[in-house]
């Protein structure tokens, strides 16, 4: 690396340890403000006021999801590839979300190949890839839709698309999403896809986003099929 290189380099690995540095200050401090305000509530001896507990609990939660993104975020770890049958995965995470009460506007259609199809991947970093594109088009469509998930043979690949019918994204965004940090919400701070494209790559796959605004996002993951023999 030349000595220009190197300058460049550290100049935007400061620039990045900044934002994440003021990223988790500000997230942390507002929930620990609400968590204060609530205890001070309870020692001015309001104790009977359900919503009271409910904030400080709601703040914790929110400080550990954040925390624990960032350090996934931060130390991705290597991942355990274990043979395993992705269709079947895929179709196991996707009847759970559907299940959950926040999805009970989306109606989910799975065309998922009925074949057993056995690839090497990391069943925890997989999942959280799934659940995060898949909670942003839930996200992307406040008043229900549709969210279809498909899986089929590519070539060497696999494909899986997870395509909704929600707000989209604007096309001089398109190019931003995939970087740390960018969000266009209020309650988020915007690793979902960063951290799934890592898992992506780590898995010798390729993720890709198509959008239209108000007609919706398709999200394209190729995986290799091959057992690479090392
Ligand atoms: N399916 C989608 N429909 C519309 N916009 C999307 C979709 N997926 C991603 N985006 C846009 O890309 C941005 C970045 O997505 P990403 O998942 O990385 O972060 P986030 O959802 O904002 O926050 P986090 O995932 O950390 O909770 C989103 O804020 C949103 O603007
Ligand atoms: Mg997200």
């Amino acid at each position: 690396m030349s000595a220009e290189q190197d300058t460049a380099e550290r100049k935007r690995w400061e620039e990045e340890r900044e934002k994440i540095a003021s990223m988790i200050a500000h997230e942390v401090r507002n929930r620990l403000s609400a968590i204060v305000t609530g205890v001070d509530i309870l020692e001015m001896g309001i104790v009977n006021n359900p919503s009271v507990y409910r904030g400080i609990r709601e703040a914790v939660q929110k400080i550990q999801e954040v925390v624990t993104r960032f350090l996934i975020y931060a130390r991705p770890g290597i991942p355990e590839l274990i043979n395993g049958d992705i269709n079947l995965f895929l179709m196991e995470v996707t009847t759970n979300l559907e299940s959950e009460k926040r999805f009970s506007r989306v109606k989910f259609e799975k065309d998922l190949t009925g074949e057993s199809i056995k690839i090497p991947f990391d069943r925890d970093m997989m999942r959280q890839a799934m659940i995060d594109i898949v909670l942003n088009s839930l996200d992307a469509m406040p008043d229900g839709g549709i969210l279809k998930v498909r899986s089929a043979k590519k070539g060497a690949f696999i494909e899986v698309r997870v395509i909704d019918n929600g707000i989209g994204i604007p096309r001089d965004k398109l190019g931003q999403i995939f970087q740390p940090f960018y969000t266009t919400k209020k309650e988020n701070i915007g690793l979902g896809l960063s951290i799934a494209e890592n898992t992506v790559k780590v898995h010798r796959g390729k993720i890709e986003v198509k959008s239209e605004k108000q007609k919706g996002t398709r999200v394209c993951i190729l995986l290799p099929l091959d057992k690479k023999k090392e």
